[in-house]
């Protein structure tokens, strides 16, 4: 029997906050008659546990978020903590160690000033620079750095960690983060140089589509210090503070959107190596960083995710370069030329039909990486702190270009779930749903990685929220990200529609100088209680409910206030079900379907969780509350707005799936949904919304075959249907490329001034929820409780998928099915992972039998863990 373990944080990162260490672990090789009926816990400050701090042992079959018993409470502190079970066969061996170090824990440790340059944005980058000498053995050092822009801390000529674009975007008038780093290795005896390339980042450099600077301040600066432990027990902090020097060198120009310029005959080679000439650097100027604002990174930071291959296609005046995959990130190229060759690279989503890029879908991002070679020969370029979203790219210069990789980045989550079948339009969805994921995750959820934009939209991140905790263990992601939404939440409750919220910012600084029109947008809010409710619901997070209640009542008593007649109010600008594609292409916000309905439904969505998150971590006054909010505005919405569930399909989907129809009229409203469907022969006719919604609202309410003429349709306005024309990504809009190839133009007026009028984005991950839906439905691997501590195998076979298999790596472990079907047959394997119980709900007709491992069962059945054979005859199979 093998136990893993971990905590609520991210693996192979350090320097985390203080308080709680929860601790989850996964037990493989165990028996299949054995479980868990007790776990003891040791914390210790040394790893052969001989100092122990406390041990815990509890009669409970718990093991995830369970917390350590000794909960680290000073800074820097390293904890060792390991755990054993009892089952009936006594108790198990120790897991692994989990090791956990803590970050600063008062900003006031930091014990430097934040130092900068006197740019302006959009200046060339500052290099800063201190030497230190080091006359004796280390045993032990941290670096612990934050800035306003972003950052990478070069030591002896090596950067320091693989975090990309620090600190990440956070809310920085409320919350600025840390992060830390071992750089034990980087020190040497004898001098050192401790060196910064500082630029604009979120914090100073044009950002949304109002294109603005200076969005939390004018000046950028560095706060940071390496803390070194000698061998002698002595210690010695190098920290940031008017002894440095500042200069420019060849990062000339650094932006997120526009990318940047690098003047390489302007380098400062070696300037953060020892031994270089600083004389004619000036003195740093000191800034202010509020260190009360200063906490500890606790999400997985930016990392390299994958370096994909491009092909070259010379033409007369460029060099085209193809990727095989729509990625945020940037072209690492090789070329060989002259000192003084200069050398552009441009980037778009997609070519037009005449092999050029498409750039119209950037707006005002420039997109666009400019170099002057310093040298002559071979020698390779990339970009500093910007990321564009591209497949494609064309660079213009007199040198050779050799060889181009495309660098794809992400917020570091793990992967979760794996998935193939017989099924290739099926398996590329996935893959890209699972791209568009990773290249929105940049730090934030975002919308988009390549216009200007590239913001923490909420409304997207709340429609595909589900689909990401099936594909990768976001939970830190979203605990950090949750915590900026609190924190940029009104005092009257109104959730922004961006997080952080930049807009306001922005808006407040507009000539005119209004609040940003929005009153609260359904769907778009509702981030603040779907988000937390989702990670309680598929990692057994109950800590995430604790975090957020406070946040989760705000928000619906501030949008429920709203309501007149017990409906949300008809005349109140709402984004509805955006971009619906039958509205108008330049009124993404005119649905079919009322917005009216829309928040309206929302409301009562929002109020029936939270009613639950009120019975878990709340009050019981509240549930009632909450429970007679949503029953008194559904009845409402019903008796006054329940047509729309008559008429549209996105109306009727919200009815089915947040409970608003009776349940003696769910039948009519389903059967309805599925004429619908069944008449536009499965196209979608649904927005941001709806589409989340519709597949479980006809799979659940007996019209599995409708809903497989949806997902697998191949014609116009569908998932599968991007992919016959190349898509490697999900799309904005439905029609975005036409049959022959021609881009759509998204028809929305740009914002600033020279931009172009369109939104159409070839990556935006709403539309990629359906892929939940194919975990649960196509596969079979469905959560019935949090975290996956009860499941149910649920495949719903159809004539066009012969056979399928993946997992999803819950936090009990891997939970995992492979099956096939010969005619009506049915037969799987499926592995329940340690501490899950598996019901059985396959595919049956009247006729069926099931076998499970040779003997007979019903649906309904439980199995323990362990791989399973299931044999089902005369099986359910769908005709698609
Ligand atoms: C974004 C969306 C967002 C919407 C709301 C767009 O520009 O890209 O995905 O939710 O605006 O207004």
């Amino acid at each position: 029997m093998k136990i893993t373990l971990r905590s609520q944080y991210p693996a192979n990162q350090i320097g985390f906050p203080g308080g709680p260490v929860e601790l989850s672990w996964k037990v493989s090789g165990a028996n299949t008659e054995l479980h868990q009926v007790a776990y003891e816990i040791q914390s210790a400050l040394d790893a052969d546990f001989s100092v122990e701090l406390k041990s815990d042992q509890s009669k409970s079959s718990a093991s995830q978020f369970v917390k350590a018993p000794h909960q680290p409470s000073t800074s820097r502190e390293i904890s060792y903590h390991r755990v054993r079970i009892e089952t009936q066969a006594g108790w198990s061996d120790w897991s692994n160690t989990h090791i956990h170090e803590v970050g600063l824990l008062d900003g006031a440790e930091l014990l430097g000033v934040a130092i900068g340059d006197t740019s302006k944005a959009e200046d060339p980058a500052a290099l800063l620079r201190i030497t230190f000498t080091i006359s004796k053995p280390v045993a032990k050092a941290r670096l612990y750095a934050t800035a306003h822009g972003t950052y990478d801390v070069m030591i002896n000529g090596a950067k320091a960690g693989n975090h990309i674009l620090a600190p990440g975007w956070t809310p920085y008038q409320h919350r600025l983060l840390v992060d830390t780093h071992d750089v034990t290795n980087h020190l040497i005896e004898g001098e050192n140089a401790f060196g910064v390339l500082l630029t604009d980042g979120w914090y100073r450099g044009k950002m949304s589509f109002f294109n603005m600077f200076n969005n939390y301040g004018e000046h950028t600066s560095f706060l940071g210090q390496i803390e070194i432990e000698y061998e002698d027990g002595t210690s010695e902090v190098i920290a940031s503070d008017s002894n440095w020097k500042t200069a420019t060198g060849g990062v000339r120009f650094a932006s997120i959107y526009d990318g940047t310029t690098m003047d390489m005959t302007m380098a400062q080679v070696a300037w953060c190596k020892p031994g270089f000439d600083d004389s004619t650097w000036s003195p740093v100027t000191i800034r202010e960083i509020n260190k009360n604002l200063l906490e500890p990174l606790s999400a997985p930071p930016v990392r390299v995710k994958a370096e994909l291959p491009m092909t070259l296609r010379q033409e007369a005046d460029r060099v085209n370069l193809d990727g095989p995959q729509n990625i945020s990130g940037w072209v690492r190229l090789t070329v060989d030329g002259k000192r003084g060759d200069k050398v552009v690279v441009r980037h778009a989503e997609i070519l037009l039909p005449d092999k050029t890029l498409h750039t119209a879908p950037l707006r005002a991002a420039k997109a666009t990486d400019t170099y002057i070679l310093g040298k002559d020969g071979v020698q390779d370029l990339e970009p500093k702190h910007t990321f564009h979203g591209f497949q494609f790219a064309d660079v213009v210069t007199d040198a050779k270009v050799i060889a181009a990789t495309a660098i794809a980045i992400t917020s570091d989550n793990p992967d979760r779930g794996e998935f193939t079948s017989s099924h290739v339009l099926l398996n590329k969805l996935h893959s890209n749903v699972l791209w568009s994921l990773r290249d929105n995750y940049v730090s934030i959820p975002t919308d988009c990685p390549q216009r200007d934009e590239r913001l923490g939209w909420t409304g997207d991140a709340q429609a595909f929220i589900y689909a990401a905790n099936t594909l990768v263990d976001e939970n830190a992601f979203f605990r950090s990200w949750l915590k900026d939404l609190a924190l940029d939440q009104f005092e009257n409750g109104k959730v922004p529609m961006v997080i952080p919220d930049i807009l306001e910012l922005q808006h407040a600084r507009l000539p005119n100088g209004a609040p940003f029109p929005d009153d609260g947008t359904a769907g778009w809010g509702d981030a603040a209680v779907v988000i937390p409710w989702a990670q309680y619901q598929s990692f057994g997070d109950i800590e995430i409910l604790r975090a957020q209640i406070d946040s989760m009542r705000k928000w619906v008593d501030y949008f429920s206030s709203w309501c007149k007649d017990d409906v949300f109010p008809a005349d109140m600008m709402q984004l509805g079900d955006w971009l619906d594609p039958d509205a108008p292409e330049d009124k993404p916000f005119l649905a079919k379907v009322s917005a009216q309905y829309v928040a309206s439904t929302y409301i009562v969505h929002s109020a029936r969780l939270l009613a639950k998150a009120e019975a878990l971590v709340g009050s019981k006054d509240n549930i009632e509350k909450y429970n007679e909010l949503a029953d008194r505005v559904s009845k409402a919405t019903w008796s006054q707005l329940g047509d729309a569930a008559r008429k549209t399909t996105t109306g009727a989907s919200l009815a089915l799936e947040f409970g608003i129809c009776p349940d003696s009229e769910r039948k009519v409203v389903a059967a309805g949904l599925a004429e619908l469907v069944r008449k536009d022969k499965g196209a979608i006719s649904t927005g941001f919304l709806g589409t989340p919604v519709i597949m479980d609202a006809m799979s659940q309410n007996g019209h599995l075959e409708e809903a497989y003429s949806m997902l697998l349709r191949e014609e116009i306005r569908s998932w599968l249907y991007p992919i016959t024309v190349g898509a490697t990504t999900i799309w904005e809009r439905w029609e975005a490329i036409q049959p022959d190839g021609t881009p759509a133009t998204g028809g929305l007026e740009g914002h600033a001034e020279g931009s172009e009028p369109s939104m159409i984005s070839f990556n935006h991950y709403a539309y990629g929820a359906v892929i939940d839906w194919v975990y649960r439905n196509v596969l079979g691997l469905t959560s019935l409780a949090p975290g996956y501590h009860q499941v149910s195998i649920s495949p719903r076979p159809t004539k066009s998928i012969e056979w399928a298999k993946g997992s999803i790596e819950t936090g009990y472990g891997k939970f995992a099915i492979d099956w096939k079907t010969e005619g009506d047959k049915l037969e799987a394997k499926v592995t329940v992972p340690f501490g899950v119980e598996a019901k059985l709900n396959l595919p049956v007709t009247e006729e069926s039998t099931i076998l499970v491992d040779g003997d007979a069962k019903l649906n309904g059945e439980v199995l323990t863990h362990g791989v399973h054979n299931i044999q089902v005859s005369h099986a359910a199979v769908a005709s698609k």
